[in-house]
């Protein structure tokens, strides 16, 4: 890798100042899914063991009112890290003074200490400061004031943001390096982009077309064929001619589908059915839509011969690219197309040696519904992150690690 990483420091005796990404989802203070916590326990423990003094910095939802400081404090996380850890992992309330100052200067080699939610700063004495989110140059240098001049950077899920505790104190440090987890995520999802094995399938779904456009214009250019699925698949569909009923339809965005059908021509894969049903509600009355969708009905997931087509391109693949699921998918009766994909990218793997890529939340879940995530190649932390990174934006959040 063209960056620095954590292997490139000395960390020994340093108070190594270190930005995870754990904002996981909470409620009541239960953290429902550990897996941001999990992936960076490489890095965290790399640090300690090599006895570096570890001083994690994250951020957790977004902090608009002195409420919402009520309800998205870090300390359930420093808990579940400590237990994962397996030693004590000191939990400071505060951002800032000299709590956290005395706290860090009495930190002993392999010592872990976790800040408080990095975004109680955009909230300050009742006005909305955005210190954080605004990347305050003052925060992040103080931040930067509280290490020994390095940085370790394992967010890769935050790093579509220009943040004080990612790039604000990459600004005043020395060195700011990679972790393990930051340097996984730019190996896949940069190799997928920049130098795929071929052929590259790449499966975008999810709900709008406005959402997905510069993704799926960006890997019209790279991949060899494009899935399209989803509730954005209807307005290709209209492209096309077709009746739709009720489902999702972008009038805005009907142009441009009518042009990237027109130029992508057989790169460009769509559903050639869908399974219709009369409301949006599980228990809807159903029906496989193969020459458009009639009216009063709206299309739900793809259809059992799009299943097919989408199984039988996947399994020509070396690189495959998934973001984005094929269905409404939390509703059992409409989960099958997400599930099926998610399926076939582990049969590629296991049978073809593909490399299999899943990034963004929902297609992340359906693999781990499926219980098939230890089958592919990586899953990616990042949600927004990785969106952004598969349109081939440059990152703030890598762009400032060090080059090597
Ligand atoms: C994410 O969950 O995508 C990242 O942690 C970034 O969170 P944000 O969208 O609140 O900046």
């Amino acid at each position: 890798m063209s960056k620095l990483t954590v292997k490139d420091l000395n960390v020994s005796g340093k108070k190594v100042l270190m930005r995870v990404d754990f904002n996981v989802p909470i409620k009541d203070g239960v953290i429902g899914n550990d897996n941001r916590i999990t992936a960076a326990l490489p890095t965290i423990q790399y640090v300690i063991e090599n006895k570096g003094r570890a001083i994690l910095f994250s951020h957790l939802g977004r902090i608009a009112s002195e409420d919402d400081k009520k309800e998205l404090s870090l300390e359930p996380v420093a808990k579940r890290l400590s237990e994962l850890l397996n030693q004590e992992v000191k939990f400071i309330p505060v951002t800032r003074g000299i709590e956290l100052e005395n706290a860090v200067n009495d930190l002993k080699d392999g010592q872990v200490l976790m800040v408080q939610n990095t975004r109680f700063e955009d909230f300050v004495d009742g006005q909305a400061t955005k210190y954080e989110s605004k990347n305050n140059p003052e925060l992040g240098k103080y931040w930067a004031s509280l290490g020994d001049d390095i940085f370790v950077n394992d967010a890769f899920g935050t790093a579509h943001r220009a943040h004080a505790s990612n790039v604000g104190i990459a600004s005043n440090v020395s060195q700011t390096a990679a972790g393990f987890l930051m340097e996984k995520e730019i190996k896949f999802l940069g190799e997928a982009v920049e130098n795929p094995i071929r052929p590259f399938v790449a499966i975008i779904g999810g709900a709008k077309v406005s959402d997905k456009i510069e993704i799926v214009k960006s890997l019209l250019e790279k991949a060899d064929k494009v899935i399209i699925g989803g509730g954005m698949a209807y307005t290709f569909d209209v492209a096309k001619g077709k009746t739709i009923g009720n489902s999702l339809f972008e009038a805005d965005k009907l142009e441009l589908a009518k042009e990237l059908i027109e130029k992508a021509g057989d790169k460009l894969v769509l559903p050639v059915d869908t399974l219709a049903a009369s409301e949006f509600n599980n228990d809807a009355d159903t029906y496989i839509a193969e020459d458009g969708i009639k009216d009063g009905y709206m299309g739900l997931d793809i259809g059992p011969k799009s299943i097919k087509l989408f199984q039988d391109v996947i399994s020509t693949a070396k690189t495959v690219v998934w973001n984005g699921p094929m269905g409404v998918f939390e509703m059992s009766n409409f989960s099958k197309g997400t599930l099926a994909i998610g399926e076939a990218l582990a049969k590629a793997t296991e049978e073809n040696g593909a490399t299999t890529i899943v990034g963004g939340g929902d297609s992340t879940a359906a693999v781990q519904q499926l219980g098939v995530g230890d089958k592919l190649s990586h899953i990616s932390t990042g949600g927004g992150a990785s969106l952004e990174y598969l349109e081939g934006k440059e990152l703030p959040g890598i762009a400032s690690i060090t080059d090597k």
